[in-house]
């Protein structure tokens, strides 16, 4: 399995994802500006995986501040890294975490410092990989065998320190003997899907097609479709659920059609303190990626473009949410406070 993210003495070492599959090129971060440069340009993405840059970009932050004023700088490190992507909780929880970390090392040397910074945000790496093998353990037994399973976007290996929450599912679902295949949407206008979900699934020897955003519902429609799993970038305390654009309408038909809807997150997804999916931040990317493909104008000069990289699904159209803690169901209300205990709400920093 592709290595996402990883931390070495140079700095902060990444698979380049807006250059796969073409090439696989490897880049050092040697700096938090480039951390945060490589989130906003998406060189990494997906929720876990921008938690887990976070945190290894405030590390090596503090790692190469040179420590005069070590309070403001930290605070300046943490402010340019949540200033990157709006959606995704996992980077503001990945900082909240560091932040606290930071707190709890008040007057030691900072040699001490930075070797504990350096350590939480590992330890944030392998978690993360650990979370996202239970999360497939609870929910391989939801995929119906014999049967195609849906994705939307990439929430796979590339999206996370590695194995991936959706992706996840699918890869526990296949180790547990069970004979499915995948159908990847596109994911117009990044092509997560295409570069990225049939890329990982392909080198992974899983049977996957690639199919256009807008032949979902046909599919759906067709009776091969078993079950659709996305992940997600913030989950309310209703269940509802902020993912990639085009996720809404994946739910919408697969409600239609009689298809059940799973959402493959961690626990540090979930954002209690907003009532509902109405008051999650969508980003607005640029709309040269709507306008253009690899360059190539697609569309008329001038021509006004909206480019929202994420939208919300309404937690009546989620069958459940399969977290490393259990599978939640409707009510969400109470199964995901459940599940999340008390202190968990996706973090506020
Ligand atoms: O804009 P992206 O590529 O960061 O969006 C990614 C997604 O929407 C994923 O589905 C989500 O982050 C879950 S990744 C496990």
């Amino acid at each position: 399995m592709v290595e996402t993210i990883r931390w070495t003495d140079d700095g902060v070492v990444m698979v380049d994802q807006t250059r796969l599959p073409r090439e696989e090129v490897f880049v050092t971060c040697r700096t938090y500006r480039e951390v945060a440069d490589a989130i906003r340009r998406m060189v990494i993405r997906g929720a876990p995986a921008i938690g887990v840059a976070a945190a290894m970009g405030v590390a090596l932050g503090v790692l190469r501040a040179d420590g005069e004023d070590l309070d403001a700088q930290m605070e300046e490190i943490c402010g340019e890294l949540a200033g990157t992507r709006p959606t995704a909780v996992n980077l503001f929880w990945a900082i909240r975490r560091m932040k606290d970390v930071y707190g709890s090392m008040r007057g030691h040397p900072i040699e001490e410092v930075r070797r504990r910074l350096v350590e939480e945000a590992r330890q944030v790496y392998r978690e993360d990989i650990a979370i996202n093998e239970a999360i497939g353990r609870n929910g391989a037994d939801l995929v119906p065998d014999g049967k195609t399973v849906l994705t939307h976007c990439n929430a796979g290996a590339l999206a996370t320190a590695g194995y991936g929450t959706a992706l996840g599912v699918i890869r526990a679902a296949v180790a547990a003997g069970k004979s499915i295949d995948v159908f990847a949407d596109e994911t117009r206008p990044f092509l997560q899907g295409a570069r990225l979900t049939a890329w990982e699934l392909q080198r992974d020897g899983i049977p996957t097609t690639l199919i256009t955003d807008n032949m979902a519902g046909h599919f759906l429609k067709s009776g091969r479709i078993g079950c659709v799993v996305v992940g997600a970038d913030r989950i309310a305390a209703n269940g509802d659920v902020a993912n990639k654009v085009g996720t809404y309408s994946v739910a919408v038909l697969a409600k239609e059609n009689g298809i059940p809807f799973y959402v493959a997150a961690p626990v540090s997804t979930l954002d209690l303190s907003l009532a509902s999916g109405d008051e999650i931040p969508i980003e607005q990317r640029d709309t040269a990626e709507v306008t253009t493909v690899f360059g190539t104008p697609v569309a008329p000069e001038g021509i006004p473009v909206e480019n929202p990289a994420f939208d919300v699904t309404p937690h009546r159209y989620v069958t459940a949410i399969i977290t490393e803690r259990g599978v939640a169901r409707p009510p969400f209300g109470e199964s995901l406070a459940r599940i999340s205990g008390s202190g968990t709400t996706g973090g506020r920093f």
